[in-house]
């Protein structure tokens, strides 16, 4: 069925249900690519991944291929990565580097790390009214909130604080881990690729229902001998975790109130205790939430989406990047702190490791079911709506489009879903870059 109509897009969602189609459809996902991926912050890197002047880092927003660079000044950029002569890409997806200038390997135009175009071979042939000023890379709006770089092809979309709302307190909560208060994305990252759709990923990061069945081996083999039970203490039924939907289609799940580092009974050793005494002293002026970041120990507290393609969880930062309807790639970094002792960054990559490694107790057994929804989803056209209802009838509101209920309830994906239809119900003239939306 071509999709004509906004109506059409928008009816896919139902308060407690949503249709096959969102998932399956070729031109959902076009139209998601329109109206999400061009028209509201996406994350696109970390400042520790382009920390030195000169440093630039290829990567994807949405399906396009884009640079973010910090240029010799200092200053971020997010650059649409393709040569204002006839498209070629300057650098390879995901790669990075430093360097004085961006240089097109077909003709050799060249480009500052702020997109200026500064050099054309052969100048004097180019055509009387050629100007190398209205022939930059294409930049993108671009905003950074505690090392987390986000990039909108939309001018008029709200600051990225006010997008982020209430999912920036836990940006803080991740970073604040750290006795700089800075994060760094530099060991690493565990990629893998899957058959199926980008929400898929989303909705499974948001999706405290599931870790009981499909993690069953992790929980009782290898937490339950460490912590003395499995997990049903956190997502059973008489569990306090919460499950939240933030508003904009942020979401949580929340085990803040566990102290999952103390569960497991080792003493502090003496590292441990110097870190954080060093996050107590920079948090001097707020020790309640000093000791809240310490309780949470980063992503351990919480998963965190930053809608739609950013995840905490654990240790890491997880980017999900919609390659086609059909195929989604997912880069998860271990994150590490600056200025504590080195074991302590060892100890969180080798849980990285073990939980999202390839070989992992977790991440295989997630994408064995992304395999398998999506086969269910494409090949049983006669099952067309999917159910969303757990926990409607026992949300708790927040204020504003925020609610919380039970941690493996689906308050999340009901939020997760609001914000789609939302955003898909908007008129969209597609991208609106910044360098040629100006007047
Ligand atoms: S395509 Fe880049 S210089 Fe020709
Ligand atoms: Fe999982």
């Amino acid at each position: 069925m071509a999709i004509d109509r906004q109506a059409d897009l928008a009816s896919l969602v139902q308060p407690r249900r949503v249709h096959r189609r969102a998932f399956v459809d070729p031109q959902v996902f076009d139209e998601e690519q329109r109206r999400i991926f061009s028209s509201t912050w996406v994350y696109v890197g970390h400042e520790s991944e382009i920390e030195a002047p000169g440093s630039f880092k290829a990567t994807t927003l949405g399906v396009q291929p884009v640079l973010l660079t910090r240029d010799t000044a200092g200053a971020l950029h997010v650059l649409v990565n393709s040569c204002r002569h006839r498209g070629v890409r300057l650098a390879d997806d995901h790669t990075r580097g430093c360097t004085r200038h961006l240089v097109c390997p077909y003709h050799g135009w060249t480009y500052e790390l702020g997109g200026r175009l500064v050099s054309v071979p052969m100048r004097d042939r180019q055509a009387s009214d050629f100007s190398e000023e209205t022939l930059g890379l294409i930049g993108l709006r671009v905003d950074s909130y505690r090392g987390f770089v986000f990039a909108t092809f939309d001018r008029a979309t709200p600051t990225l604080v006010e997008h982020l709302g209430a999912a920036a307190r836990y940006l803080d909560l991740f970073a604040d881990l750290s006795p700089t208060g800075k994060i760094r994305l530099e060991s690493g990252v565990t990629k893998y690729q899957f058959k199926g759709n980008w929400k898929q990923q989303v909705e499974n990061s948001m999706d405290g229902y599931h870790p009981a069945i499909v993690h069953h081996s992790f929980f009782e083999d290898v937490l339950k001998p460490r912590v003395g039970r499995g997990m049903g203490f956190i997502v059973g039924p008489d569990s306090p975790a919460k499950n939240v939907a933030l508003g904009n289609g942020h979401a949580l799940l929340d085990f803040s109130m566990f102290d999952r580092k103390g569960m497991l009974g080792a003493a502090k050793a003496q590292s441990e205790i110097e870190w954080h005494e060093k996050i107590r002293a920079r948090l001097s002026d707020r020790p309640d939430y000093a000791e809240e970041v310490i309780r949470c120990n980063g992503g351990d507290g919480f998963n965190l989406l930053v809608y739609p393609n950013l995840v905490l969880i654990n240790n890491q930062v997880r980017v999900i990047h919609p390659l086609t309807y059909d195929t989604t790639e997912v880069y998860a970094y271990p994150a590490t702190l600056e200025d504590v002792a080195p074991q302590i960054n060892t100890v969180r990559i080798r849980a990285h490791e073990d939980f999202y490694g390839p070989a992992s107790f977790g991440a295989p057994d997630d994408i064995e079911m992304f395999q398998r929804q999506w086969d269910g989803m494409v090949r049983s056209t006669a099952m067309e709506w999917l159910c969303y209802d757990r926990g409607a009838e026992q949300e708790t509101p927040l204020g504003g489009d925020g609610r919380e209920s039970h941690i493996a309830d689906e308050t999340a994906h009901r939020g997760i879903w609001r914000r789609w239809a939302e955003l898909m119900a908007e008129p969209s003239s597609g991208p609106r870059p910044m360098a040629e939306a100006a007047e």
